[in-house]
């Protein structure tokens, strides 16, 4: 277990860590985060001073009790919002070495491409759009992506079938039980094969045999197709399973 300040020894040298050490690069680093809500003339602490190493191949579960700020970590995390205090730093595929990129030196169009090809993000309220179809749902960040419509649906139904819901493919969000939502909103995470998966507790709604299923399906996609994993997660029996476990206290 890691405390929340200065959790990874050395994070706040990112660039030294991975070249010294033959270890897999470092692919994302946050490096003295804080993040703070404003609600009137209040301030709310969710983060204070935090550091993480995310790297190739490895699976980071972030624990702690409601409220101590995985999801805010997350968000910032897949660069969702902006840090306050503190960097992200992101491994560019293109940049030869490998060395990290902080985020933000990036403009929005980079940040939304980023967002777009290297990170798959599941959310912890899904948001499925309800309109469409499961099918759907997988397809469309892969059509935005550049991918044809026909691609698109072939590695949109390879996903269904993967996470168990094939047979589901054509029904739309109210029509699917809260843990078959979940499950559609991992594989379109994974649609665009994405360098870094960013889950906000994916099995949340999941029953034992189901959790494991999907953690043994992104615990491959780590191993055999380079991807790595950071995952909220309140399951203390798959939290083991992890490489690395990051336990928040509430700021
Ligand atoms: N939009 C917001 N405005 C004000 N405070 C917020 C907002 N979002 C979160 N917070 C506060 O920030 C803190 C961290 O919230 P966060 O959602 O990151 O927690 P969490 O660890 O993900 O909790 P849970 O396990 O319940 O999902 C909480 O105290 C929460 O009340
Ligand atoms: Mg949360």
């Amino acid at each position: 277990m890691v405390s929340k300040k200065n959790s990874t020894p050395g994070a706040n040298e990112p660039l030294r860590q991975q070249t010294e050490l033959k270890e897999p690069p470092v692919v994302l680093s946050a490096v003295d985060v804080s993040y703070s809500y404003k609600q009137g003339d209040q301030s709310i602490s969710a983060l204070s001073c935090l550091s993480l190493n995310l790297r190739k191949n490895e699976m980071i579960a972030i624990v702690g009790q409601s409220g101590c700020g995985k999801s805010t970590l997350l968000h910032l995390l897949g660069l969702l919002d902006n840090v306050q205090s503190g960097e992200i730093y992101i491994r560019k595929e293109e940049n030869a070495p490998p060395s990290l990129f902080p985020t933000s030196k990036l403009s929005e169009q980079e940040r939304t491409l980023i967002r777009r090809h290297s990170i798959g993000f599941v959310y912890q309220f899904h948001h499925l759009l309800k309109e469409f179809t499961a099918l759907e749902n997988v397809m469309l960040a892969q059509i935005i992506a550049g991918a044809s419509k026909k691609a698109a649906e072939n590695n949109a139904m390879r996903l269904l079938s993967l996470v168990g819901l094939s047979n589901r493919a054509q029904h739309k969000p109210h029509q699917l039980s809260g843990g078959q939502q979940q499950r559609v909103a991992i594989a379109r995470a994974l649609a665009n094969s994405p360098q870094i998966l960013i889950a906000d507790e994916p099995t949340g709604n999941l029953d034992e045999s189901t959790s494991e299923d999907v953690f043994n399906i992104l615990l491959s996609l780590c191993s055999n197709n380079g991807m790595s994993v950071v995952m909220a997660t309140h399951n203390t029996h798959l939290c083991k399973r992890f490489h690395k476990t990051l336990r928040l206290d509430i700021s």
